[in-house]
């Protein structure tokens, strides 16, 4: 579990995003935005979550809180447009290079386009079913809106969940989708792959022309069992590269060299033991590098416990790496330390 100074860290940036709220309870009166709440104007709230948002329009309208208000992420710039008249062109056209674009809009278009661009190629998804096996089961899930790791609030198509009982493993929201997406580009070689889950990574690393042999490393035999069902894997492109050994990563030990590990055995980011159980796999498989799902939120807390400020800087992360013993990827990358910094955000809805 993160610890609440790292939230004081991520509010420093104070990036505060505003929603457009819609009232869900039909009008009473005859206008166009009766029926259909997509044609009502809304009322624009500034807040630090979509929940936020939800909490300041049930202060304003306890009656419709039993129907509920539709919340959504609103990208305005206060631009206002002038109109230019024969008569009015001089005035008006000062009055527009006064207002239109400023050093202070450009920096804040920016700021938002960033936030929705994912900073990596993101996953190929393969065609999933359906099924149930021992306690594991993968349902279709609707999910009209979700975070990404490194960009905000978007709509989400085609979701599926993974279960074993009541606890969630896995999904195919931005989330789980943006914070993979780096760890296939770095696969190569010899892979290691711990954790099969919906076989997501693996089927964009055998995508991979770079990537030799995989070798995925997975403790419950019944979620193996499930992905047949669920998944086409024996013609994935690449499929004939594929072993699966039915192991506890923690105590795994490879018979050849492994190139890159990617370790995902956790059910939640910014799970506890990430950088522990990461560094007992690594003694024992020391592959030459490595990525640990949600490793973002690791670096962001060491900074925390550190006693660092923004800006997270790539010598940082290089102090990071030293200090856990694990070559982690992206070591040469000097955006990904704020990529961390926005994964951070993201995650604790910032
Ligand atoms: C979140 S899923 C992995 C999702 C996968 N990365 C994907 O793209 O579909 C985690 C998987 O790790 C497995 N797992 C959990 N603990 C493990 C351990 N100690 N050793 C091996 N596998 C483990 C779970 O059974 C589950 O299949």
């Amino acid at each position: 579990m993160l610890i609440p100074p790292i939230l004081t860290f991520i509010l420093s940036l104070q990036l505060m995003p505003e929603y457009r709220c819609t009232r869900n309870a039909s009008y009473l009166h005859d206008c166009i935005g009766r029926d259909d709440i997509t044609a009502r104007q809304g009322y624009y709230i500034k807040a630090n979550s979509p929940e936020g948002a939800w909490k300041e329009m049930a202060t304003r309208f306890p009656k419709d809180v039993e129907c509920g208000f539709t919340i959504q992420e609103w990208e305005g710039f206060n631009v206002r447009v002038v109109e230019v008249t024969e008569n009015k062109e001089r005035e008006n056209t000062q009055e527009l290079s006064t207002q239109f674009p400023t050093k202070e809009l450009l920096a804040q278009l920016s700021e938002v386009l960033e936030y929705h661009t994912p900073p990596y190629q993101p996953l190929k998804v393969p065609q999933y079913r359906p099924g149930q096996y021992g306690e594991w089961k993968l349902e279709e899930k609707e999910t009209p809106l979700s975070r990404g790791y490194f960009t905000s609030i978007q709509s989400v198509v085609n979701n599926y969940r993974l279960c074993r009982g009541q606890i969630l493993w896995m999904s195919l929201t931005p989330m789980e989708l943006e914070s993979q997406s780096h760890h296939a580009l770095a696969a190569k070689d010899h892979t290691v792959l711990m954790g099969l889950g919906m076989g997501l990574l693996l089927y964009n690393v055998l995508l991979r022309s770079e990537v030799k042999k995989v070798t995925v490393i997975e403790n419950d035999p019944d979620i193996v069992k499930l992905f047949y069902q669920i998944t086409d894997a024996t013609s994935w492109p690449g499929w004939e590269k594929v072993s699966i050994i039915i192991a506890d990563a923690l105590n795994w030990i490879p018979s050849e060299p492994v190139d890159y590990l990617a370790v995902d055995i956790w059910s939640a980011l910014g799970d506890e033991n990430l950088r522990s159980d990461g560094q007992k796999i690594q003694k024992n498989v020391q592959a030459k590098q490595v990525a640990l799902w949600g490793q973002e939120l690791d670096f962001i807390t060491f900074l925390v416990e550190r006693g660092y400020s923004q800006p997270c800087t790539l010598s940082q992360y290089h102090e990071y790496i030293d200090a856990i013993g694990i070559p982690l990827i992206e070591a040469d990358n000097p955006n990904y330390p704020d990529y961390c910094f926005r994964a951070a955000q993201m995650v604790f809805n910032y």
